[in-house]
């Protein structure tokens, strides 16, 4: 069978998510197994064309990957005919001019969430994709993770009779920076660079609650910065000017509540960084990143409250693992893959332009609702 190359131009990748998710563990990836394969067997290999604003960080990124296209000229990139996709992972604040140039030069585009600040730019993308004619799609690399599609399976499978609610715990203890390094960058903690957790979550929640349980109806939010200043890189203090925590409740089509605490000042007493707990009439499960443990009705334990005897019953023993029963590769490479089939054979791809400005548009309205103190119904974009 025969292999096509494309290329791939690639805006961000000196960043954490851009160099280590998508260049190393999919692009590079992709190239290693020897291509996306398309539904008639052709294999297509992805050519990246690094981008960004420093030549010699570029240049040492490539040379130690064998990477021979780098440039910190974007329209040069966008110029160049066999460079079919535009992916953008830049900081969130710089995304919305630089895709909007590639709509323009006639790329297909392909972007980190949050797809921009505000719904009106993010719904302005959508459009600006869609009139072009061009194939969009924003990263949701959470729907792949193996705890979430056993969770998926669940649901699929009517395991929790009729949904109740779900609750979701997520974050750790990110260093203020003075007397540990902080382990994010400092720009999620300034408002003025597009940061804060809001919009940073609310995003990925979004298509999690949307792609399992429904649509999201209303958000009632609290949002509050806890830790007031941070030390940054290059080891000076600055205002931490963005949320670093929220607290959140959300209402779900068919009367499914949800609550989300996220959080970087939070110390982790659970098994993983993120973990669904998800309550239906029929049974239960627990879905952290690659685990998913359930218990059903009939293994329903009956506690009875009496503080006046100690704890004997072990709860956490009443819950069952759920099997792998598949392989799971690496999330954002599978989304790639996808991604790459949607633009050369227009195979189905969900995560568009559109969905991910109704991520944003939830992370408009969790801010809203947290600064008026109310909850907001969400209107269909
Ligand atoms: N899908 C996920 O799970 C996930 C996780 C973390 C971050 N993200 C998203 O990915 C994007 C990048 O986040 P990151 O954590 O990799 O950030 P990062 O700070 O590590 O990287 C940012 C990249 O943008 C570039 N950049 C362009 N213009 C810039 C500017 N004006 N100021 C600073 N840097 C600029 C940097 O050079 C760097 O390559 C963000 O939009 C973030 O929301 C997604």
């Amino acid at each position: 069978m025969s292999v096509r190359t494309i290329g791939v131009v690639m805006n961000g990748v000196t960043g954490r998510m851009g160099y280590r998710q998508h260049l190393v563990r999919s692009i590079l990836a992709i190239n290693e197994q020897g291509g996306v394969t398309l539904s008639d067997g052709e294999r297509v290999t992805l050519r990246p064309v690094l981008v960004g604003r420093n030549a010699d960080k570029l240049a040492r990124l490539a040379a130690a990957h064998g990477i021979p296209d780098h440039t910190t000229d974007l329209d040069a990139a966008l110029a160049d005919d066999g460079n079919l996709i535009y992916f953008d992972a830049q900081v969130t604040s710089a995304r919305v001019k630089a895709v909007l140039k590639a709509v323009d030069a006639g790329k297909h585009v392909y972007a980190e969430k949050p797809t921009a600040e505000s719904v009106q730019e993010a719904v302005t993308l959508a459009q600006a994709a869609t009139a072009k004619g061009v194939k969009n799609g924003v990263v949701q690399d959470k729907l792949f993770l193996p705890g979430l599609l056993k969770l998926k399976r669940l649901v699929d499978g009517g395991f929790f009779g009729r949904i109740l609610s779900v609750r979701g715990e997520f974050g750790y203890w990110v260093f203020e920076g003075d007397w540990q390094e902080a382990q994010r960058p400092s720009w999620n903690y300034r408002a003025e660079d597009g940061g804060g957790i809001v919009l940073d979550m609310f995003p990925h929640w979004h298509y999690v609650m949307e792609n399992l349980f429904g649509r999201v109806t209303s958000v009632y939010a609290h949002a509050t910065t806890h830790i007031p200043e941070r030390v940054d890189e290059r080891g000076e203090r600055y205002a931490a000017t963005a949320d670093d925590a929220a607290y959140g409740i959300f209402e779900l089509e068919g009367g499914v509540v949800a609550q989300i605490n996220s959080s970087w000042t939070v110390r982790v007493n659970r098994d993983e960084l993120v973990e669904f707990q998800v309550d239906g009439t029929h049974g239960s499960a627990v879905a952290g990143l690659r685990d998913c443990r359930a218990q059903h009705r009939a293994a329903t334990p009956k506690p009875v409250w009496n503080p006046d005897l100690p704890v004997t019953a072990r709860f956490r023993d009443g819950w069952q693992d759920v099997p792998d029963n598949a392989e799971f590769d690496n999330g954002f490479k599978i989304q790639w893959e996808l991604f790459v089939r949607h633009v050369l054979e227009d195979a189905p791809f969900p995560y568009d332009f559109a969905s991910g400005a109704r991520g944003v548009q939830l992370a408009e309205l969790g801010l809203r609702s947290s600064a008026e103190g109310r909850r907001i119904e969400v209107p269909a974009l």
